[in-house]
């Protein structure tokens, strides 16, 4: 079983979006997927709540519970658990670091994300755990991406290569309990997770089922 955070201590940067969307990626390749949501909002929770199907899991709980949800999950054949974490919550996101075996960075490319990930990265560090970036919401013209792969890239942070754009279907589809696999297969959305999916299973050296 295998473990990614995402984490961001700047608000809104798309922890929640993403945490949400790879997890249905997972169960559509066959992966059991478990989500840990950590934030006191419960979004990722609320999501599971207007959704007609059972999975992914969703558990809210908070961060001292992390090695014990952990544990169940082993026990009841997850192969992925994705913990979702608030923003501001340094010691919780630290210790979902720690259970982590890779941390993921989202962020908008705007000057103050791009600030925020020096916490991110301390944080990915004081755990001792492989963390890698990911830039989201990027609008779909302009130099902003180049300004900011470039502002990551000098915390010297791996960046995953497929980005996610500004895209409706992320707002919408988890509005209605979906994921954009499910909201609409065939669009740019989905196949940006798609390809951030796989990307994630070569890194942390998961088998791909289908
Ligand atoms: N790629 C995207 N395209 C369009 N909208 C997006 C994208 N990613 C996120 N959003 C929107 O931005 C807002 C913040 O995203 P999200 O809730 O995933 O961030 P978060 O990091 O979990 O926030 P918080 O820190 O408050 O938990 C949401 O309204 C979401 O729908
Ligand atoms: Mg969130």
């Amino acid at each position: 079983m295998k473990t990614i955070a995402l984490i961001s201590q700047k608000g809104g940067a798309g922890k929640t979006t993403l945490a949400l969307n790879l997890a249905v990626a997972a169960e559509l390749h066959g992966h059991s997927c478990v989500v840990i949501d950590l934030d006191p909002q419960a979004s990722a929770m609320g999501w599971q709540d207007t959704r007609e199907k059972e999975t992914p899991v969703v558990i809210s709980a908070q961060a001292v519970r992390i090695s014990e949800i952990l544990q169940t999950a082993k026990e009841h054949g997850a192969d992925i658990v994705i913990i979702d974490t608030a923003p501001h919550s340094d010691s919780a996101a630290l210790q979902a670091a720690r259970a982590a075996d890779l941390v993921i960075i989202p962020c908008k490319p705007s000057i103050l994300d791009l600030r925020a990930i020096a916490t991110s990265v301390d944080i990915a560090s004081m755990a001792k755990k492989p963390a890698v970036a990911i830039l989201n919401s990027v609008p779909p013209r302009g130099s902003l991406t180049e300004e900011a792969l470039e502002a990551i890239r000098s915390y010297g942070l791996e960046i995953i290569p497929e980005h996610l754009g500004q895209r409706a279907a992320f707002v919408h589809s988890l509005t209605v309990g979906q994921a954009v696999l499910e909201y609409e297969p065939s669009g740019k959305a989905a196949q940006e997770i798609e390809s951030i999916y796989k990307w994630i299973c070569r890194f942390i050296g998961m088998k791909l089922k289908s």
